[in-house]
Order: C-alpha cells, then structure tokens, then sequence
C-alpha cells in the first residue's frame, strides 16, 4: 500500500509561511496586488479564478478581477495588460488559459511584463529556468517538486519518467528534476515504448491528459506516482491520468486527485505573487 502524498496539507503549510512573510512585508509598507483576468465564462476557469483570488486573501495579498466577455478582441486584451504593466500597484499579472480562438496566447503570454509574469510563461522565465538563472518557474511543475521534498522523497540519482511535454507541465517539470540531479525521460504521444519507459521509472510524472490512463501495467512495485491531471469521469467524480486504484497497492507514494497537484499548483502561484513582491 502506497503513502498518500497530502497536497491539501502540504500548500496549506506554504500558504501559512507566506501568510507570515506578507505580514512582515506590509509591516514595511510593501504590499502586493495580483491582477487575474478571465476572458469568457468557461466554468473550469470560473473555478480556478475564484481558488486563486481566495488565496490572495488567505495570504494576505490584494486581487483585482476582470472578467471579460468572451468576444474580447486581442487588442482589447493587450491594452488591458499595457496598462496593468505600466501600474505600479499592480505586482503580478496573471490571464487564465485557454483565452478564446480569437485571441493568440502567444502574443499574450509574451505581452505580460516578465517581473510581474508569476504564471512563469514568459519565454524570458522559461529561458531563465533552463539557464538555471533567478525567474518565476511554472506553478505546477513547482508544485510538484515542493511535493517531493516536503514528504521527503530524494529525487537525485532517480530515473524519472515525465508523460507529457506541454509549456505549462511537462517541459519546466523535466528541467526542474533534472536540476534536482534526475535522470529524465519526457515522453509524449509520439512515444513507441512508452510503457517500458514508464516501468523503469522510479518516479513517474503523468501529465497526459487522458483520465486514468496510467493503470499498475505501466508502474514499477515501489515507484512514486505523480498525478497532475485532472478529469470527470463516467460518474462526474473528479479523477487524474492515473487509474489511482490500480497503481495504490503497488506504489511507494502517490498523489490522489482531488487533493494532490491541484491544491499546489496555486500554493506556488502565491508563492510567486510573495516573490514578486520581495524582487
Ligand atoms: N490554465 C490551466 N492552468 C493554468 C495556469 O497555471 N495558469 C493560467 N493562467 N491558466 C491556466
């Protein structure tokens, strides 16, 4: 039987060390304000919106809303972000993906001022983060690695398999094991042998994007299993790329979903916001 990786307790303990940083930051006059923009109503997006400004408040940084309507032009958007640039008060920006088809989340990733960029998808932070020099890393794949060291699995020397190589996850989280002296493998769909792969691993990152693909054929008895998806199954219960039932009784560790990556991902968002403060 496997350890469950607490997520839910793990950023709360981060959320509490950030509470107490911003005390002492506002103590010195300095105080912080995250601008989160949703264009459109996706409902997932709603969620994610609201978690993120409830975590401001949590820690004690103020948050400004805008919530455009989903035929929002990119200049419309662009505009909005020059003047959050040019606002001192503001200290982070953050636009919550997907943006509608009519908008190039490209052009607005690279649009937001890098100082103020605590998503950490700015090529100016990604291209930092391979350099192996000071930026904003990406939250999950962040999330991940604080996961890791805050249960106390040692990561140097182990062979580990990342299933996925988007910007947001399974880049920045390939770079981030190696820097922690992994052995890194990222596969994708394009991979021929990914289940031998996936069996060698000793610490297996899903982020796939396909709901409990990972079942016990593809996990090595004793690896740690990271979960970063997150899906509706048949029933509408919340499940990750993991088949969580399978792979529990043959696992060292592993991440359930809810209550694994998630709760992180926004943990290291605040910790990001905190940062940018302190910069
Ligand atoms: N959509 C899914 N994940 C994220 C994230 O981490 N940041 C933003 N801005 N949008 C997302």
């Amino acid at each position: 039987m496997a350890q469950l990786i607490d997520g839910k307790r793990i950023s709360k303990e981060i959320k509490d060390e950030l509470k107490v940083q911003t005390a002492r930051l506002k103590e010195q006059g300095i105080q912080g304000c995250l601008a989160v923009i949703q264009v459109g109503e996706d409902p997932a997006s709603s969620v994610y919106v609201r978690n993120k400004k409830r975590a401001c408040e949590y820690i004690g940084i103020a948050s400004l809303s805008y919530e455009l309507p989903e035929e929002t032009t990119e200049t419309e958007l662009l505009q909005l972000i020059e003047k959050l640039n040019a606002d001192e008060k503001v200290t982070g920006i953050l636009v919550q993906l997907p943006v509608p088809d009519q908008i190039d989340e490209n052009k607005i990733i690279q649009a937001i001022a890098p100082s103020k960029d605590v998503d950490g998808f700015h090529p100016q932070n990604t291209g930092a983060l391979v350099s192996g020099l000071p930026g904003f890393v990406s939250c999950t794949p962040a999330g991940v690695i604080q996961l890791l060291k805050r249960t106390d699995i040692s990561i140097t020397g182990k062979n580990c398999v990342v299933i996925g190589r988007s910007n947001i996850v399974g880049k920045p989280m390939a770079i981030l094991m190696l820097r922690e002296n992994a052995t890194v493998t990222v596969a994708h769909s394009k991979t021929t042998n990914l289940k031998d792969l996936c069996k060698n691993a000793d610490i297996l990152i899903a982020a796939v994007g396909r709901p409990k693909m990972i079942d016990a054929s593809y996990v090595k008895e004793g690896a740690v299993v990271i979960d970063v998806g997150i899906h509706r199954d048949a029933q509408n219960n919340l499940c990750g790329d993991v088949d969580f039932d399978s792979v529990f009784p043959i696992a060292q560790a592993i991440t359930p979903v809810p209550g694994g990556v998630g709760p992180m991902t926004i943990a290291m968002l605040m910790n990001n916001c905190v940062e940018a403060l302190m910069r």
